[in-house]
């Protein structure tokens, strides 16, 4: 099996390492085979040749079976460069429609929230991730006159706020938010599948459909979709709410459907109530095409180059790489590992109370692998 490697920056590549090194264990002691394909993609070449991703880069992408991702991010590019340039352009390209991200405490990490343990927060994410604000319409300054994309708001502005923006007098800087039937209808029904499949009964849709019009049909369209699903009971949170019940009582959600933006910022408050992002892993799936797993985090330059970087994020990404390729026997290999790991607490990193390397955590992982 062909899979695309992309390190990327800061600690991303420092996790990589060993992400790798525990699918290449799990592959060999499994018996089967993986070939990694490895890209430079990130802020060095990015310094160097000025380039994010070509057309070609993705094309070379397409020939592989999966994209195991870690994370891009440096302060020495401006932010968006290598964000929007890299990682947005691989959801978009392939179509990756689907974020998935458990929400998985576990046991043996010091709890963040009193009395709410491994049984308490276990539940999905699932964030749309083609459409909302992340589509890429908006001006990333203040101007004064503005793009055929702006026309529609003209009168708006006009009217409403009585600001002139024809004239040199007012500057505004604008953001754009779509949102398909289509696009609401794939994420909300696979919200369902995955429910469904995971014998959950309870699917929550958060939006903030009482402010921004385009979430309204969000929730028409999550109200006809549920019907198919007659067992399946539904909730609907506005985001506000949400976060404060991710904190007070994270045990009720099993499901929970949201459109882009709030669901990257109610997965970081996720991976919060689960003691960091240190553990928060992510897959950017196209069910029907070329998938890329990574882990919530970013290339954290606050600790990059020190080895203390919590792998375990990284290397759970990679069990659900596997998990969606087929090999649930591997996947769950790896699961096992990292649980038994966390649960003896001997070998962890800063992040999480210990006083260990990346490299430690990858190996103790590894060793428990073989011993299984
Ligand atoms: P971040 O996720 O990189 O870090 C947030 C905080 O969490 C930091 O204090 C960091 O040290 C800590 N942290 C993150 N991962 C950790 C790990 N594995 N072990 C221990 N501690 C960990 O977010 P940020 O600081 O807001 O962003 C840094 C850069 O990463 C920015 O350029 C941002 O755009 C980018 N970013 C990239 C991705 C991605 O590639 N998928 C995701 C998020 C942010
Ligand atoms: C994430 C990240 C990305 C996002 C950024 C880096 C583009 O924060 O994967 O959660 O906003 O989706
Ligand atoms: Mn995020």
């Amino acid at each position: 099996m062909k899979i695309a490697l992309i390190p990327g920056d800061g600690i991303g590549k420092e996790v990589m390492t060993e992400g790798k090194k525990v699918i290449d264990a799990v592959s060999e002691k499994l018996n089967f085979e993986i070939s990694w394909n490895e890209y430079n993609f990130g802020a060095e070449r990015y310094l160097k040749e000025g380039k994010t991703l070509t057309e070609d880069d993705l094309k070379e992408l397409s020939k592989n079976k999966s994209i195991y991702f870690s994370a891009i991010g440096d302060p020495r590019v401006k932010p968006g460069i290598l964000e929007k340039g890299i990682l947005l352009a691989i959801r978009f390209y392939f179509d990756e429609y689907v974020n998935l991200r458990p929400i998985k405490f576990f046991e043996g990490i010091a709890p963040v929230l009193k009395d709410k343990n491994a049984k308490d927060i276990n539940f999905y994410a699932v964030r749309e991730n083609t459409e909302d604000f992340y589509v890429g319409i908006g001006s990333n300054e203040f101007k004064k006159r503005h793009k055929d994309e702006f026309k529609i708001l003209r009168n708006l502005y006009n009217v409403k706020f009585n600001l002139d923006i024809e004239s040199d007098k007012d500057e505004i800087a604008y953001q754009i938010g779509i949102l398909s039937k289509k696009g609401c209808e794939r994420i909300i029904k696979y919200a369902f599948e995955l429910a469904k499949r995971k014998n959950l009964d309870l699917v929550t849709s958060v939006d903030k459909a009482n402010v921004l019009n385009f979430y309204t049909p969000w929730r028409k369209i999550f109200e006809k979709i549920s019907k198919n699903y007659r067992n399946i009971k539904t909730e609907y949170l506005y985001v506000d709410a949400a976060s404060m019940f991710f904190v007070l009582k994270p045990e009720r959600f099993k499901v929970v459907v949201v459109p882009n933006m709030f669901g990257d910022i109610l997965t970081d408050l996720g991976a919060g109530i689960c003691g960091g992002l240190g553990t928060a892993a992510s897959g950017n799936i196209n069910p029907d095409g070329i998938s890329m797993f990574e882990p919530v985090h970013g290339s954290a330059p606050d600790i990059a180059g020190k080895g203390i970087a919590n792998p375990i994020a990284q290397i759970l990404a990679g069990a659900m790489m596997l998990d969606e390729l087929k090999k649930p026997e591997a996947a769950n290999l790896i699961i096992k590992a990292v649980e038994d790991v966390l649960k003896e607490g001997k070998v962890r990193t800063p992040d999480l109370g210990g006083n260990a390397k990346t490299k430690d955590v990858g190996d103790e992982i590894v060793k428990k692998i073989k011993e299984m």
